[in-house]
């Protein structure tokens, strides 16, 4: 039980999703509003370990209250097939539940031979967009809209194409159905396609940052008393800022807090910074060393220059720093904004975009 509490691993829905309110409450009243509300077509977009598969699995279970069956997609070639027998499949676990025959979805619409199993025909002579509106119209018929997931988005791709123009077609018959996308930041750089263009363009765009050190330090304390672990706020405290707010640290610290405890029932200051420090060298192992193996020398040689910096580094001492020219920077800067290691918080500046990338480089991690 107390082993389940903290899962560092990625792609789990965690036990509490920790902040992220406004996020889901935006989505919501998207949901409850009616087709076509704006929220209902919501990028969210965020660093790696941010939480975007965490957000996305939860969205898909809240929308449960609002009358939405959700299906759940990774961006593929195999996508658009997911997502029509991702709906047959919440579909048919729908009737499970209600104890309702197979005959009650749709037996004798058109297009289905029973329940949300196309006919022949409808299944080897028509594509994606004729299959995904006859389920969106057979789950109205029983009151339910439709919620499309699609993480690890990539947005040059002909599916990416077929399913954007698909759910704007959709909308426009003010189809009951919603769309929520995630991808890291680079995603939505480049993308070739008018259509996807139009379509990114006016989807909302949610940026996933850091969460807020106050709510992991309520989540802390809540789950600590919970367990009967005593704690001086103080030892709490420390352990919260070293998340720098990101989920994933924030599961690794709380997993090796409650390692370190083992039997006893107090956190201690060491028992705390022991837990920092193995949680640094998991992220060292599971994050900077692969994402660094990834990288050129060069690449390399312009993170160390950032490094030099505390926390901001601007391109102009870069410049300097690296003996380069404009080009150069420009560059090495955007292929490691590419890479997902380096954000640009503001013009002319550059950050790590994993945190304590910097500290590892300056050998203090
Ligand atoms: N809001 C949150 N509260 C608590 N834990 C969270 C939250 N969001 C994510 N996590 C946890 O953080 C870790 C990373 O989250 P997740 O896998 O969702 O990140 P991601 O953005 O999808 O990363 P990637 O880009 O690699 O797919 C997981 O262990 C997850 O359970
Ligand atoms: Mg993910």
């Amino acid at each position: 039980m107390i082993d389940n509490i903290f899962s560092p691993t990625f792609g789990n829905r965690p036990q509490q999703i920790v902040g992220r309110e406004k996020e889901i409450a935006d989505y919501i009243e998207g949901l409850k509003a009616n087709p076509g509300h704006p929220n209902r077509a919501t990028f969210f977009i965020g660093q790696r370990g941010m939480g975007k598969t965490a957000l996305l699995l939860e969205l898909a279970d809240r929308a449960k209250e609002f009358g939405f069956i959700s299906v759940r997609v990774t961006a593929s070639e195999r996508m658009l097939d997911e997502i029509i027998e991702g709906i047959q499949l919440a579909g048919l676990r729908l009737r499970e539940k209600k104890g309702k025959a197979v005959k009650s979805v749709s037996a004798g619409a058109y297009g289905f031979s029973f329940g949300l199993t196309f006919t022949d025909d409808i299944q080897n002579n028509y594509g994606f967009r004729t299959k995904l509106t006859l389920l969106c119209e057979a789950l109205a018929k029983r009151g339910k809209g439709i919620l499309l997931l699609v993480d690890e988005i990539r947005t040059n791709t002909p599916e990416m194409r077929e399913l954007a123009t698909t759910y704007q077609h959709l909308v426009g018959d003010g189809t009951n159905i919603a769309f929520a996308m995630a991808g890291l930041p680079n995603a939505i750089s480049n993308v070739l396609n008018d259509d996807i263009l139009t379509f990114l363009n006016r989807a909302q765009k949610v940026r996933l940052g850091a969460l807020p050190l106050n709510d992991i330090s309520v989540y802390f304390m809540d789950v600590f008393r919970g367990i009967g672990a005593a704690a001086d706020p103080k030892v709490l405290d420390s352990a919260v800022v070293a998340t720098k707010g990101y989920p994933y640290l924030l599961q690794l610290i709380g997993y090796n807090i409650i390692k370190q405890l083992g039997n006893t029932d107090t956190i201690t200051s060491s028992i705390a910074e022991l837990a920092v420090i193995n949680s640094k060298r998991a992220l060292e192992q599971d994050i900077f060393i692969p994402c660094l193996r990834t990288l050129s020398n060069e690449d390399k040689r312009f993170l160390e220059a950032m490094a030099k910096d505390p926390v901001v580094s601007r391109v102009a001492d870069l410049k300097e720093r690296l003996n380069v020219t404009g080009s150069h920077i420009q560059t090495y800067k955007e292929r490691l904004i590419e890479a997902g290691v380096v954000d640009s918080p503001g013009r002319g500046l550059l950050e790590f975009s994993v945190p304590y990338l910097g500290a590892y480089l300056r050998g203090e991690v």
